[in-house]
C-alpha cells in the first residue's frame, strides 16, 4: 500500500516529466528551410508554393525561407524569373533546390508550333484554351478580311479593292502591320513584305506559340516599337520553354515571368504611333484611368478566370486548380455588344417650355479600363436623336449635329459623334490613318466621368427617339468594300411628348 503522501510524489514526477516531453516536443515542431540556389549562388525572392496553396512565400536575401509547421513529403514548387519552375518534396531536414537557368538568348531560327496540327501542338493537351482563343480575333489578325481589304490593292482573285487602301496609297508603309498582325513572321519569311502572303502558322495572326515565347518586355518607347519589336522573345535552340503566369506549373519546361499579369505586356500590340499618328492608344488612355489607379490590369477585364477552366491540361499532367484562379483566354467575355451595353449608362429627361421641348441625354462610361470605344482608330459611336411631328422629321432649334462625313444619311440630324475622326485638309473627308489627317478631335467617352448635352425641339414635336450605335469602320467604306453591317445598337429609346 502506498501513502498518499507517495501518491502525490509520483504524480508531480510525473507531471514534471510530461510537461518536460511536451515542450521538447513544441520546440522541436520546429521549422525546416528551404534554399533556392542557382548556378551563381542563392536566388533571392524566389517564389515557394505548396499543394494546391494560394499562399505564396518568397526566399531572403540569403536565398532562404524557413517553413513553420512543416509536412514532410509535402509537395512544394519553385519558381523564379529567368529559371525553369522545379518541383520537390519536403523533407523532415529541409531541403536544397536548385533551379535551372533558361538558355540564354533567343533563336531567330526556331519553328513555332502550330496551336492545334502536328506534334506537340497545344489542343492535345489545352483544347479548352485552344477553343477560346480560336473564338477571339487574335487568332484571324493576319488574315480578317476586312484588315486585308484595308492593306491590299487586290482580292485574291484580281479583283481591284475599292475605297481606301494602304497598298495603293502608302505601299512603302506595308511592311509596318506585320509585327502586331502577324507577329511570328521573320525576315526573309512570306508575310513581312506583303502580309496578304502569309504561310504556316503564322496565318493564325496572334497565336500561342509566339504569346508564351515572351520572356520581358524591352526597355524601349512603348508605342514606338511595336507587338514583337517591343517584346523580348526567348525562343530555344534546342528543348522547349513556355513562359506563363503560374509559379507552380508542373511542367519541367515551364517558366514563371511577371510581365504576364501586366498591362505593359498587351501595350506591346495595342499601343502605337504609325507614321506620325497615334492609332492605337488602348495603354494610354488606361494609363490615366480610375482601373489603372487601382491596379486593375487588361487581364483582369479581357482575361478574367470565368470558373470554367479546372485543369488546363487534363489528363495530360495538368493538375486540379481552383478554377477561380485560372485566366480565360476568350478576351471578349460576352461579346463586345454585352460589354458595351453593360459598361454605357445613359439618362434622358425632356423639358417642356411653352414653346419649345428640351432634351437632355447623360451618358456614363463605367467599369472599363479605357475610353470608350477604344483599338481601331475608326471604331467610333453615334449618338443620335430623331424627333417626329405627325411622322415628318423635326430638326433642332439648337443643340450639336452630326457631320455628314459621318454617315451622308445622318448629316445634319441631332447627335453627337464619339470617335477620333482623321479629315483631309478642307476638314470635309475622312482620311485613312496612313495619310494623317488634321482637324482630329477626340470626342470619345472617358471612363467613370458623366456628361451631359441639350437640344432644343419645337414644342410641336410627338415623340422622340433616342439611340447609341456602335461602328467599328466609317459607313462609307463599308458601304463602298460591301462589308456586312457590323452596327451594333447599344440602346434605342422612344420617348413620347405629351
Ligand atoms: C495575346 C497573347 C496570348 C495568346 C495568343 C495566348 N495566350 Fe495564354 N496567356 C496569355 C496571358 C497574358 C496569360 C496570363 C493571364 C493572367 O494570368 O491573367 C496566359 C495564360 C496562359 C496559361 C496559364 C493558365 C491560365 O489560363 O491562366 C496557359 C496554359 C496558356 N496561357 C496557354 C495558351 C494557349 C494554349 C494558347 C493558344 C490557344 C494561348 N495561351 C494563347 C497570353 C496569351
Ligand atoms: C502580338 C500582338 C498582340 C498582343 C501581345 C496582344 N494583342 Fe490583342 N490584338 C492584337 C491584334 C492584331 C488585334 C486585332 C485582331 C483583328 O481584329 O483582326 C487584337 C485584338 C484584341 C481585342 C479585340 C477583340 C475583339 O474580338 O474585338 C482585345 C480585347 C485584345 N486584343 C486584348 C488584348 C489583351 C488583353 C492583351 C494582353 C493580355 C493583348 N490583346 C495582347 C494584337 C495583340
Ligand atoms: C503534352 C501536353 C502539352 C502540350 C502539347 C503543351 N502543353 Fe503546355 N502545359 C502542359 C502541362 C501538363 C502544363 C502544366 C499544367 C499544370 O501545372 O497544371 C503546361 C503548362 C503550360 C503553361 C503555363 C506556364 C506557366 O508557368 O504559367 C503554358 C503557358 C503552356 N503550357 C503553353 C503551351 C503552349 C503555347 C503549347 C503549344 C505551343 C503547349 N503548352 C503545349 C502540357 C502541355
Ligand atoms: C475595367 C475593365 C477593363 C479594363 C481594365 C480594360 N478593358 Fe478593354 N474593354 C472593357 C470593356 C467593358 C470593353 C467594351 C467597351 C468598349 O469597347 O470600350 C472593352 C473593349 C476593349 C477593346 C475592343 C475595342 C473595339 O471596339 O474593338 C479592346 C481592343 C480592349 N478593350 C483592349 C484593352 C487593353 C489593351 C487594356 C489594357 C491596356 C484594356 N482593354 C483594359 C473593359 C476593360
Ligand atoms: C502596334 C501594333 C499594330 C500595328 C503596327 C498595326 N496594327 Fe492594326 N490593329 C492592332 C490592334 C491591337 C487591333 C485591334 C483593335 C481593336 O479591336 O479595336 C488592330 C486592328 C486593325 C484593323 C481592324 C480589323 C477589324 O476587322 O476590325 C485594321 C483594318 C488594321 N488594324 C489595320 C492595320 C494596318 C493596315 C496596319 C499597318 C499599316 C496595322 N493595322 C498595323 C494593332 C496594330
Amino acid at each position: 500500500m502506498r501513502s498518499p503522501v507517495q501518491a502525490i510524489l509520483t504524480f508531480l514526477i510525473l507531471l514534471g516529466f510530461l510537461t518536460h516531453t511536451l515542450l521538447n516536443l513544441i520546440q522541436q515542431i520546429p521549422s525546416v528551410m528551404i534554399l533556392v540556389v542557382g548556378p551563381a549562388g542563392p536566388i533571392e525572392g524566389a517564389y515557394i508554393t505548396f499543394g494546391n496553396n494560394f499562399e505564396v512565400l518568397q526566399t531572403d536575401g540569403l536565398g532562404r525561407c524557413e517553413i513553420s509547421n512543416p509536412v514532410a513529403g509535402s509537395r512544394f514548387s519553385v519558381a523564379s524569373e529567368g529559371y525553369f519552375i522545379a518541383h520537390d518534396h519536403l523533407n523532415g531536414k529541409g531541403n536544397t533546390v536548385s533551379l535551372k537557368k533558361l538558355p540564354l538568348g533567343d533563336a531567330a531560327n526556331y519553328e513555332w508550333i502550330h496551336p492545334f496540327e502536328g506534334e506537340q501542338n497545344c489542343a492535345g493537351c489545352h483544347s479548352k484554351i485552344v477553343q477560346e482563343w480560336k473564338q477571339g480575333s487574335h487568332s484571324s489578325s493576319s488574315i480578317n478580311h476586312r484588315f486585308l481589304d484595308m492593306y491590299s490593292e487586290r482580292k485574291k482573285g484580281g479583283e481591284v479593292i475599292k475605297g481606301w487602301s494602304l497598298s495603293r496609297e502608302l505601299p512603302e508603309g506595308k511592311t509596318v502591320c506585320a509585327s502586331c498582325h502577324a507577329p511570328g513572321v521573320i525576315a526573309g519569311e512570306p508575310g513581312l513584305e506583303d502580309i496578304s502572303e502569309v504561310r504556316g502558322v503564322n496565318k493564325l495572326g496572334v497565336h500561342c506559340d509566339f504569346c508564351h515565347k515572351v520572356e520581358g518586355i524591352k526597355n524601349v518607347g512603348v508605342g514606338f516599337a511595336h507587338g514583337r519589336d517591343l517584346l523580348r522573345l526567348s525562343r530555344p535552340e534546342k528543348g522547349q520553354v513556355f513562359f506563363g503566369p503560374m509559379k507552380d506549373a508542373s511542367r519541367e519546361d515551364n517558366s514563371f515571368s511577371p510581365v504576364y499579369q501586366q498591362s505593359l505586356y498587351c501595350a506591346s500590340c495595342h499601343e502605337g504611333t504609325l507614321f506620325g499618328v497615334h492609332v492605337y492608344s488602348t495603354f494610354s488612355e488606361w494609363l490615366k484611368s480610375p482601373a489603372a489607379a487601382s491596379g486593375l490590369q487588361c487581364q483582369g477585364c479581357h482575361m478574367k478566370p470565368d470558373g470554367s477552366l479546372g485543369n488546363i491540361a487534363p489528363g495530360k499532367g495538368g493538375i486540379d486548380r481552383n478554377p477561380m484562379g485560372m485566366a480565360s483566354h476568350q478576351i471578349m467575355p460576352g461579346g463586345l455588344k454585352q460589354m458595351l451595353q453593360n459598361s454605357i449608362l445613359h439618362k434622358e429627361e425632356i423639358i417642356l417650355g411653352e414653346n419649345d421641348c428640351v432634351v437632355k441625354v447623360q451618358l456614363k462610361a463605367v467599369n472599363v479600363g479605357h475610353k470608350v470605344p477604344t483599338g481601331y482608330i475608326d471604331r467610333h459611336m453615334i449618338l443620335h436623336l430623331k424627333a417626329k411631328s405627325q411622322d415628318e422629321e423635326v430638326k433642332p432649334i439648337e443643340g450639336v449635329t452630326l457631320p455628314a462625313w459621318v454617315d451622308n444619311s445622318l448629316g445634319g440630324n441631332a447627335g453627337v459623334l464619339f470617335g477620333r475622326p482623321l479629315l483631309n485638309t478642307e476638314m470635309l473627308e475622312l482620311q485613312p490613318f496612313w495619310q494623317g489627317g488634321t482637324g482630329v478631335v477626340d470626342s470619345r467617352l472617358e471612363p467613370e466621368t458623366a456628361k451631359v448635352w441639350v437640344w432644343k425641339f419645337p414644342r410641336k414635336i410627338e415623340y422622340i427617339q433616342i439611340s447609341l450605335v456602335y461602328r467599328p469602320f466609317w459607313k462609307e467604306q463599308q458601304l463602298i468594300k460591301r462589308w456586312v453591317n457590323q452596327d451594333i445598337v447599344v440602346f434605342e429609346k422612344t420617348l413620347v411628348v405629351k
